[in-house]
């Protein structure tokens, strides 16, 4: 709490309400008691002026375009640091030591493999379900196996059952992809790091011996880690919202994939790419360009654009760099790679997306570089939930341990009928 208050005047009477200080960021003005108070509620649909909670996880000022992990930007992390060593950084709130992280990672290592059951859900599914459909379902369905860590008020179940969520989605996701393919699953192999374990689970075969590429391995660290977490995004508050009740986690989770899934959230990835190959060429980009500022029209320039940052997406710097690379080192020729850049630079010099402060987000380049690598166009937004995983944990873990949390139940705006009688069927 700060010594600044702010004042409220609603029919007449005034109202004081406490300010909250931020360590960087907006303060905010404390309503908790707003209602009791003046019998008014708050409206602000969407959250645009809301903070839902307290953090010390992450940090974004989307004017500058800074996003920070525990205080770290966010490109030296994707720059120096590997995704195990930022997935203990949120969860533990400071970097590991290298006794901490071999720790971590052993830990995770051990938790790879999935109940031999669980495998069989697969096969009731379709061929050509969606990945994100049977990871809703199967990441929900772990809270069956796992009993033994979902009591929520012991810190050591929640330790486990968050380890054992990071550890095993890399092992849902390329199962995912193996069913889709119709080739058998890959077990995990713990010797490999976290990501090469999951590129060979997710293109290794049985009948030949699967070398991990080490660009391929840290391209695809850098894209986990740049999804790694991103404050309090619609996924993040849904797993919250869902873990307020005291629903177990691997059931939160579910939830957050489920919200994750939508084109605005982490569904942008899939659709920004099926969109540049919809635009096919250099010279159709105007056509659409005119298409995303007709107000008549639905398209939207999808990988562009965010609710925070009004700025370049940090993640997106890092990933056009990153999708330039991996090209350049996997020899790919890419036009997809020629239609993005060049729509980015149409854009960012068009009135419409400069008035409105339209940048590329981090799903803009995400796709160039995860087809280079071989995943179809469905796996990105599983790819996403993978590496969110992380953060949803490490925000759910914070919530929990938070003294001061409560199930969270928003009030409304009520517009409909005021009380009436029923009328009987006859009388109608
Ligand atoms: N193309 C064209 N116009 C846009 C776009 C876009 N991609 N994004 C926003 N606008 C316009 C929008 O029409 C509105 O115009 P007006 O003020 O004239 O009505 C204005 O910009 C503000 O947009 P908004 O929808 O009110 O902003 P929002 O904060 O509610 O939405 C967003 C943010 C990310 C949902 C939106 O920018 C969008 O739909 N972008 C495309 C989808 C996308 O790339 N999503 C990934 C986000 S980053 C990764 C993640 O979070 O998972």
């Amino acid at each position: 709490m700060t010594d600044e208050t702010a004042k409220m005047i609603l029919n007449g009477q005034e109202y004081e309400l406490p300010v909250m200080k931020a360590t960087a960021g907006p303060d905010v003005i404390d309503i908790r008691k707003l209602y009791a108070q003046s019998d008014a509620f708050t409206f602000d649909p969407g959250f645009t002026s809301t903070a839902s909670c307290e953090s010390d996880l992450t940090f974004i000022d989307g004017g500058k375009g800074v996003l920070l992990h525990r205080g770290y930007p966010i490109g030296q992390l994707a720059e120096q640091a590997t995704f195990m060593e930022t997935a203990y950084l949120l969860l533990n709130a400071s970097l590991p030591t290298q006794n901490e992280l071999d720790g971590f990672n052993h830990t995770i290592t051990n938790h790879t493999m999935l109940h031999e059951q669980l495998a069989k859900f697969f096969s009731g599914f379709r061929r050509d379900a969606h990945p994100m459909a049977i990871m809703c379902g199967v990441v929900g369905a772990l809270s069956a196996f796992y009993h033994d860590s979902t009591d929520i008020n012991d810190p050591e179940h929640r330790k486990i059952s968050s380890h054992r969520l990071i550890a095993k989605m890399p092992t849902i996701a390329a199962m995912a992809y193996k069913y889709s393919m119709g080739q058998p699953f890959v077990y995990p192999d713990n010797s490999l790091s976290y990501t090469g374990n999951f590129l060979r689970m997710t293109f290794g075969v049985p009948a030949e011996e699967y070398v991990v590429d080490p660009v391929v391995e840290r391209a695809m660290d850098r894209i986990f880690i740049l999804h790694a977490d991103h404050e309090q995004n619609a996924s993040t508050s849904t797993v919250r919202l869902a873990g307020s009740s005291g629903a177990n986690p691997f059931a939160c989770i579910a939830a957050g994939i489920a919200c994750l899934w939508g084109p605005a959230h982490g569904g942008a990835n899939e659709a920004a790419l099926n969109m540049l190959h919809e635009i096919g060429t250099v010279d159709r980009i105007p056509e659409y360009i005119a298409r995303a500022k007709d107000k008549n029209d639905p398209f939207r320039l999808m990988g562009f654009g965010h609710r925070v940052y009004k700025n370049y997406d940090p993640r997106a710097t890092v990933m056009q760099k990153t999708a330039a690379e991996v090209l350049e080192k996997l020899g790919v020729s890419d036009p997809i790679f020629d239609v993005a850049k060049e729509l980015e630079q149409i854009a960012l010099n068009d009135p419409y997306f400069v008035e409105k402060k339209l940048y590329p987000n981090v799903d803009f380049y995400s796709g160039v570089i995860l087809s280079a690598i071989g995943f179809p166009t469905e796996m990105f937004t599983a790819l996403f939930a993978l590496a969110r995983t992380v953060g949803w944990v490490a925000q759910w873990n914070e919530m929990i341990s938070d003294p001061g949390q409560k199930i969270g139940r928003p009030r409304q705006l009520y517009t409909g009928p005021t009380e009436r009688d029923f009328v009987p069927i006859n009388q109608r």
